[in-house]
């Protein structure tokens, strides 16, 4: 068998864009169900009260992603269905719930993959600070402590924080994502204090020796947009933004704040020993990137001095998103990510597009392609490239833009919530049966 016949090939879905059942059997409310309560802020004015109703339907989305012949099954845990009021007591009705997530994965014969973290903290801890509250390190740590006790057991991977800048980025510093803080202060704290969870995090989930423990990085390729000093200067600093302030301080290169001078403000929230305490040893990385950004120096944004210079100006075709598809950027990250270390495992834990409406699906299916393509060659480089979960399995609530992105390979009808394969996941289905031929 080759070495890409060996990948393992999965979906990855998460609680707050899929379960809907906001509000009962004990589950507390979310920063998300508190943020779309003020409906302006999503696109099409809509909520996840209900999104897929994964939460009724898991069995049959399970059977789905079975069906076409993926072997992990990746999800993430609503910390306030397990937590409501975020510390305290344990909703042993949320526990269940994911119980029978588990075991159904398992009876079918997908391997269930546990995220602690994608995005919807409970609402009561926001009332606290949220992340910017230096206490959410313990009250992180004692939620994973929860989730390990139960669940440790039968689930082998661990996600700990999804995509750290996004959730970092658009809900403390642009306030476009829940809770919607912004400023640079709330950024920098709430940073800090998330890659310290996220280390304390890990050791909790390490005491159980046999669990493989990572975390799942946002990767977005910089570039400049002229060849001149100005703008590539602005390209290095929003790239160690993007690119590496996630990530160097847990490998114990520390913030990169030499290439992004404001990140030094960070050492206010520092405490003795937290440098130290930011280091981990991940099993492995996990990483997710959809599009590419190109920048220009600029001395008016502060900050930065960077700004972004829109794929409709550079002439470039866009998806629903506004996002340029970037399928290069797999390869580049996979590569870059090696060079940190050369032995540590790699997974795509996230890896898809968005169409419109009614954009053939056929698109989706050249996007792939060209993935595809992108694996083949890093792994003839000899990065250790394990698997690729894909982005999504059906089409969910894509956060500020609600339901109008479609990154599932299986359409959802809003109204009946019946799920129908699109022409990618027949495509899909027929490549996984022959790819060990
Ligand atoms: C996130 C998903 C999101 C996807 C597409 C990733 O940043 O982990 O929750 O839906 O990208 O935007």
């Amino acid at each position: 068998m080759s070495k890409f016949q060996k990948l393992l090939w999965g979906c990855t879905i998460a609680a707050a864009q899929t379960e809907g059942a906001y509000n009962i059997e004990g589950k507390g409310p979310s920063i998300w169900d508190e943020f779309t309560r003020k409906s302006y802020k999503i696109k099409d004015r809509s909520n996840a009260k209900i999104a897929t109703d994964f939460y009724h339907r898991y069995k049959e989305d399970i059977d789905l992603a079975a069906s076409l012949g993926l072997k992990i099954f990746r999800f993430s845990i609503s910390w306030p269905r397990i937590i409501p009021h975020g510390t305290g007591d344990v909703n042993t009705k949320g526990v269940d719930f994911y119980n029978n997530v588990i075991d159904y994965c398992l009876k079918v014969g997908i391997q269930p993959w546990i995220t602690t973290y994608h995005w919807d903290l409970p609402q009561k801890l926001q009332d606290k600070g949220g992340w910017t509250n230096r206490e959410i390190v313990n009250w992180y740590t004692d939620y994973v402590e929860i989730l390990k006790e139960h669940f440790a057991d039968r689930v082998k991977y661990w996600i700990l924080i999804n995509e750290g800048v996004v959730c970092m980025g658009g809900g403390y510093f642009l306030g476009v994502h829940a809770p919607g803080k912004r400023g640079i202060r709330n950024f920098i704290a709430a940073t800090h204090h998330l890659l310290l969870a996220q280390a304390e995090g890990f050791r909790v989930l390490k005491q159980k020796k046999d669990l493989q423990v990572g975390t799942a990085i946002s990767c977005t390729k910089i570039e400049p947009y002229r060849d001149t000093i100005n703008d590539r200067k602005a390209a290095i600093r929003i790239d160690a933004l993007m690119n590496r302030l996630f990530i160097e301080p847990h490998l114990g290169m520390g913030y990169p704040h030499e290439d992004l001078p404001i990140i030094s403000r960070i050492s206010k929230y520092y405490q003795e020993g937290d440098l130290e305490r930011l280091k981990v040893d991940f099993d492995f990385w996990g990483i997710q990137t959809y599009t590419r950004e190109v920048v220009k120096g600029t001395w008016y944004i502060p900050y930065l001095g960077a700004m972004l210079v829109r794929p409709k100006k550079r002439n470039v075709k866009t998806s629903i998103m506004g996002w340029e598809t970037y399928p290069q950027g797999i390869p580049y990250f996979l590569e870059r990510f090696a060079k940190y270390d050369t032995k540590k495992p790699l997974w795509l834990t996230e890896c898809g597009m968005a169409l419109a409406k009614d954009e053939d699906d056929q698109n989706r299916i050249e996007y792939y392609q060209k993935v595809i393509i992108g694996m083949k060659s890093v792994l003839d480089k000899g990065v250790n490239l394990k698997g690729i979960l894909l982005w999504t399995l059906v089409d969910n609530f894509e956060w500020a833009e609600g339901y109008i992105p479609k990154f599932g390979i299986v359409e959802l009808d809003k109204k009946t919530l019946k799920r129908t394969m699109k022409k990618s996941a027949l495509w899909l289905k027929e490549y996984l049966l022959n790819i060990e031929l």
